[in-house]
């Protein structure tokens, strides 16, 4: 039986009164399969820590440098430092917002390992690429963009159709582990390990469409969007993933 991971990307939502509201209603989802998280906007980091239990921490982002004359950013370190577990890098938001190239992505990723956190590299095609039949290869070069041969293999990937992301329109579960399964042969090849690296779905994920995205062989998880800013849903999505495991 596989492990699940399942994080929650609040995107730029949120304030202390909805962390509080959160926490009330979250009563935690214990399975020893399953690992729960969410990544809050960096501001509430601590604030989330200390209000929601049995909810690990995630961040939505981190910078390229450790440390130095850039205003704004926030290093790996101090996303440790604050007990953060998993950083997302290269969400198609901040690829899209920032410009951000493979090449930095890359530079993120492993500012992320160096402070001992796990990054979950994001990666999708737009719809474009989906409809021109290009989307693996838009995936591949990604990929291949941001990993080095041989480079740490503590990461997670999180396969993201920018047309799913926020449209209410998700991958099919067919869709989704096709995709993942050229995801794990890739990152076998540039890697050249044969550790398995989970590879999260995300785009538009549901209570009601969770269960049969979980089931595909090749998905471990899921990365959620809009579906984790209220505890009630992200909960029975959390749900959906412990009656899977134990079915
Ligand atoms: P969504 O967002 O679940 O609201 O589609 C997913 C994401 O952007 O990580």
């Amino acid at each position: 039986m596989k492990n699940l991971t399942l994080i929650g990307n609040w995107k730029l939502n949120g304030s202390k009164s909805s962390i509080q509201a959160f926490s009330n209603e979250w009563h935690g989802c214990d399975h020893p399969a399953l690992t729960v998280a969410i990544a809050p906007p960096a501001p509430y980091l601590g604030y989330f820590a200390k209000t929601v239990a049995s909810c690990l921490l995630a961040a939505q982002d981190c910078s390229a440098h450790d440390e130095g004359a850039h205003t704004g950013e926030i290093s790996a370190a101090m996303l440790a430092d604050w007990g953060c577990r998993y950083v997302l890098v290269g969400h198609s938001e901040c690829r899209e917002a920032h410009a951000e190239s493979d090449e930095l992505i890359g530079e993120k990723l492993r500012q992320v390992q160096a402070a001992g956190l796990l990054p979950v590299l994001c990666v999708g095609e737009d719809r474009h690429a989906r409809e021109s039949g290009t989307a693996e290869t838009v995936v591949k070069a990604q990929l291949r963009g941001a990993l080095l041969a041989g480079q740490s293999t503590a990461l997670l990937v999180a396969y993201e159709p920018v047309w799913a992301i926020g449209t209410g329109l998700t991958a099919s579960p067919e869709q989704a582990n096709d995709m993942h399964a050229m995801i794990k042969s890739e990152l076998y090849e540039v890697l050249q390990s044969e550790q398995d690296i989970p590879v999260l779905y995300g785009g538009s994920v549901n209570p009601d469409n969770a269960r049969a995205l979980f089931e595909c062989a090749h998905v471990d998880g899921a990365l959620v969007g809009g579906a984790s800013l209220s505890a009630e849903s992200f909960a029975s999505i959390a749900r959906a993933g412990i009656n899977y495991l134990s079915h």
